[in-house]
């Protein structure tokens, strides 16, 4: 059985492999996506290694001077999807967007390392690697936490992964909506508008990127200049990970400038983010850096902080809190909390379960020696792939397929979790 799973997921990487890059679905994204890529890669590398080497590889080649390395890369032009190059005018060659992804690479690119049996290849791939990584997780410092309180903040909600979450609904009631050029969602036309973020969000999607594009994407001002700049538990801890494996892979590879690098970056934001800790909720929360509040919204990003190195009686609250909402929902893990008043199970990320959220978290609970609510979510996933396909994500009480089909990373994460368990069994 779960041969055969892994062989339909195999076939939908396939289908969306363009060579050097693989695009999450045809359609509906039809570029190269940041952390889609590096989710994607750690399945790749168990057909081909030297293909999930490429699909990092690839991302890196398009980053910035400054150390950013960009959210979509536009390798080949497609006007299905909006907004595309001429709306972000980064003025680059190859034209990507303007902001971030969550920063997975770090993480994805020692998985391929330690599975890698090519060794030699493998050693002298990351070792080109490892400095842009740095380069990056400096970039989050020094640009996205210039007060230096070591958590970086995002200032876009695409930044996040998570676009549309409850957590952005306050913040964005500042980003005002005055001067956004009209413009036709694409987005609405591949999947059900019911499932997709709403025309309000858009607007304001629009009129940051319209804010940042008149600084000349110029990333010294654009921290400061934004009305959103959102801590977000998830995204920090997806950093903090990766810089955990970043130096653990230096150190292997006797990088030792860079494992003390990111040692040191390590120890701070992981005694930072502590101070998202909501004891209310038992959960993480978000920070809104702009008004100094944390926030008491229960989704999943104060979840996804599992996903770091955090302290285990930090993991252990949050696998009570995940075993508490699967009294109420069928699937761990929801986006939103069921019971909030927020929570829409079909719609994006207000309910709906993702594959590699349940992923990172799973990996981050077993570490952490919470194996029995890890092995929930493994097999919640898998259920939920069985009953309803490689959707982009799913309804938590129902179960139903959302977004678009044929989806890249879910189908990876599918791999992922039956190989992994498989090599821990
Ligand atoms: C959506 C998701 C984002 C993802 C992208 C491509 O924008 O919210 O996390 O990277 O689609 O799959």
């Amino acid at each position: 059985m779960s041969e055969n799973l892994i062989s339909k997921a195999a076939e939908i990487l396939k289908l969306n492999d363009l060579g050097h890059y693989t695009v999450p679905t045809h359609g509906l994204y039809p570029f190269q996506w940041n952390w889609d890529s590096c989710l994607t890669a750690l399945a790749q590398v168990y057909f081909d290694e030297a293909r999930a080497w490429v699909e990092i590889e690839t991302l890196f080649a398009h980053q910035w001077d400054d150390g950013m390395v960009p959210h979509i890369i536009f390798h080949k032009m497609d006007d299905g999807y909006f907004p595309g190059p001429d709306v972000w005018s980064t003025g680059r060659d190859v034209p990507t967007s303007g902001i971030t992804q969550p920063p997975v690479a770090g993480f994805a690119i020692r998985q391929i390392f330690s599975r890698s049996k090519d060794r030699d290849a493998a050693s002298e791939r990351a070792r080109a690697l490892l400095p842009k990584v740095l380069k990056w997780h400096e970039w989050f410092y020094r640009c996205r936490d210039p007060r230096d309180s070591g958590l970086a903040a995002i200032i876009h909600p695409w930044e996040t992964g998570r676009d549309n979450s409850v957590d952005w609904d306050a913040p964005f009631e500042r980003v005002p909506t005055d001067g956004v050029l009209p413009f036709v969602r694409r987005d609405t036309q591949h999947a059900n508008p019911a499932h997709r973020p709403t025309q309000a969000q858009y607007e304001r999607y629009i009129w940051l990127v319209q804010k940042f594009r008149s600084l000349n994407w110029n990333n010294e001002l654009l921290h400061d200049a934004s009305p959103f700049q959102m801590v977000d538990p998830g995204f920090n801890a997806i950093l903090l990970r990766s810089i955990q494996e970043t130096a653990e892979l230096a150190e292997e590879l006797g990088e030792h400038d860079i494992a003390a690098a990111s040692k040191a970056q390590l120890e701070k934001g992981l005694a930072a983010l502590e101070t998202l800790w909501n004891d209310d909720i038992g959960q993480y929360t978000c920070y809104d850096r702009v008004m100094g509040e944390l926030s008491s919204i229960p989704s999943v990003g104060g979840i996804l902080a599992a996903f770091a190195p955090i302290k285990s009686e930090r993991a252990a609250q949050i696998a009570g809190r995940i075993s508490a909402m699967k009294d109420y929902s069928t699937y761990a893990v929801p986006s939103h909390d069921p019971k909030d008043a927020e929570y829409d199970g079909e719609r994006y990320w207000r309910g709906p379960v993702w594959l590699i959220v349940n992923y990172m978290i799973a990996n981050g609970l077993a570490r952490a020696g919470q194996s029995d609510v890890a092995n929930v979510i493994e097999n919640d996933s898998l259920t939920l792939i069985e009953k309803s396909g490689f959707a982009e994500y799913y309804d938590p009480i129902t179960g139903a397929p959302c977004g678009g089909g044929q989806f890249t990373w879910t189908a990876a994460m599918v791999i992922e979790f039956i190989k992994q368990s498989k090599a821990v069994a």
